[in-house]
C-alpha cells in the first residue's frame, strides 16, 4: 500500500545549483568509482574537483551531466532530478568532456551553428551567437577551417565556445587544461574567470593543484571515490598544510628521521616522500634552526634542506600520504 507521492520536476535546493545526496556508481568490474559523494554547489559558483588519476572526477561529471547512470544516490540540478528528468537536466547543462567531441565534418564556425539550432535557436540568433564566440574565443581568422586543422588549445577553446552557445545555467568542464601548454592553460584559466564573472555556475575537474587554486571558490579534494576535504583554497592550505613546508635531506634511516622529527614542537606533520622527509609546521620563527638542532641530536647530519609555503599538494599529501602528481 504504497502512499501516493506528488510526482515533482523540482525539489528546494536553497541557493544550491548542485546538489548530490550520496551520489554512489559501482561499476560492473566491482570498482566502486564515486562514494557516496554528498556536494553543494552554490549558484555563481567556480568550484573544483580536485584528484589524482582514478580518484573518480570523470565518474562525477557523468553522473552529474546524465551520462553515467548513478548505482545509487541522488543528483540535483536547479532542483532537477537528473535521473528521473535527464532531458530536463540536459537542457540547464553545458559539458566539456575530457576527449575531443568537435564534429570533424564540420567547420569551426558549424560546430557553433549547429549546436545552437540543436538547442532551440533560430537561424539568425545562432549565426550572431556563432560569431560573437568566435570573435571572443579569438577563433575567427579560423571560422571556416576544418577543426582537424585546430591545435589543441584551439579545439579546447572550440569545445568551451560550443558549450556556452545555449547560455546553459551550469557548465561542467571535465580537466580542461589537461595536456594544453602553458601559455594556452593560461588563456582557458582567463576565459573560465571571464565566464564566472558573467555569473555562470561552473564546475570543474583537474589534477593540477595550481589550477584549483587559482581558479576556484571552492575546492573538493577526492580520492578514490570519497571528498577528503572541501573548502576555500586558502582555507584548505591554512588548516591542511601547516604554515610552512620542510624538505630535509639527510643520511641514514628516513623513517627514523621523520619519527624524530615529529617531538619537535611546531611539526604538525611529518613523512617520507621522494627520499626526502617532508616536515609540515606552524608557528615558522626559529623554526629552521630548531629542526636541524633536532635532526643533528637525534644522530642525522642533514644534507639539504628547503622551505616553501603550503600548496593543495601539502593538503593533499597531509591528506593521502601520497603526491597528487603521478
Ligand atoms: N566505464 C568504466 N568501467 C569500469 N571502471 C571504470 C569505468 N570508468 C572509470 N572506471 C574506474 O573508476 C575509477 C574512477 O575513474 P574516473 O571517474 O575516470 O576517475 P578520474 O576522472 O578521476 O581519473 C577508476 O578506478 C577507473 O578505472
Ligand atoms: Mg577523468
Amino acid at each position: 500500500m504504497g502512499r501516493m507521492e506528488p510526482i515533482r520536476a523540482e525539489t528546494r535546493t536553497d541557493d544550491a545549483v548542485i546538489v548530490t545526496e550520496a551520489l554512489t556508481k559501482v561499476y560492473p568490474t566491482g570498482v566502486r568509482a564515486v562514494d557516496a559523494l554528498d556536494l553543494r554547489v552554490r549558484e555563481g559558483e567556480i568550484f573544483g574537483l580536485l584528484g589524482p588519476n582514478g580518484a573518480g572526477k570523470t565518474t562525477t561529471v557523468g553522473m552529474l551531466t546524465t551520462r553515467v547512470i548513478p548505482t545509487s544516490g541522488r543528483a540535483l540540478l536547479a532542483g532537477v532530478d537528473v535521473v528521473a528528468h535527464p532531458s530536463r537536466a540536459k537542457r540547464l547543462i553545458g559539458v566539456v568532456s575530457q576527449t575531443n567531441t568537435l564534429d570533424r565534418s564540420l567547420t569551426v564556425r558549424e560546430n557553433l551553428y549547429f549546436h545552437g539550432r540543436y538547442f532551440g535557436l533560430g537561424v539568425r540568433q545562432s549565426r550572431v551567437v556563432a560569431d560573437r564566440l568566435l570573435e571572443v574565443f579569438r577563433l575567427a581568422d579560423r571560422a571556416n577551417a576544418d577543426v582537424g586543422t585546430l591545435s589543441g588549445g584551439m579545439a579546447q577553446r572550440l569545445m568551451v565556445a560550443r558549450s556556452i552557445v545555449h547560455r546553459p545555467r551550469i557548465l561542467f568542464l571535465d580537466e580542461p587544461t589537461s595536456g594544453l601548454d602553458p601559455q594556452s592553460r593560461i588563456a582557458m584559466w582567463e576565459i573560465l574567470q571571464e565566464i564566472h564573472a558573467d555569473g555562470q555556475t561552473v564546475f570543474l575537474t583537474t589534477h593540477y593543484m595550481e589550477e584549483a587554486d587559482r581558479l576556484c571558490e571552492r575546492v573538493a579534494i577526492m580520492d578514490h571515490g570519497r571528498i577528503l576535504a572541501l573548502d576555500t583554497p586558502d582555507s584548505l592550505k591554512r588548516t591542511g598544510g601547516g604554515d610552512i613546508v620542510l624538505r630535509m635531506v639527510a643520511d641514514g634511516d628516513r623513517d627514523r628521521l621523520a619519527q624524530a622529527m615529529r617531538d619537535l614542537p611546531g611539526i604538525t606533520d611529518a613523512r617520507v616522500l621522494d627520499g626526502a622527509v617532508h616536515l609540515t609546521a606552524s608557528g615558522g620563527e626559529g623554526l629552521l634552526p630548531r629542526a636541524l638542532a633536532h635532526a643533528e641530536a637525534a644522530g642525522f647530519a642533514v644534507r639539504d634542506l628547503s622551505v616553501d609555503v603550503p600548496t593543495l599538494e601539502t593538503v593533499f599529501i597531509n591528506l593521502t600520504g601520497k603526491e597528487l602528481r603521478e
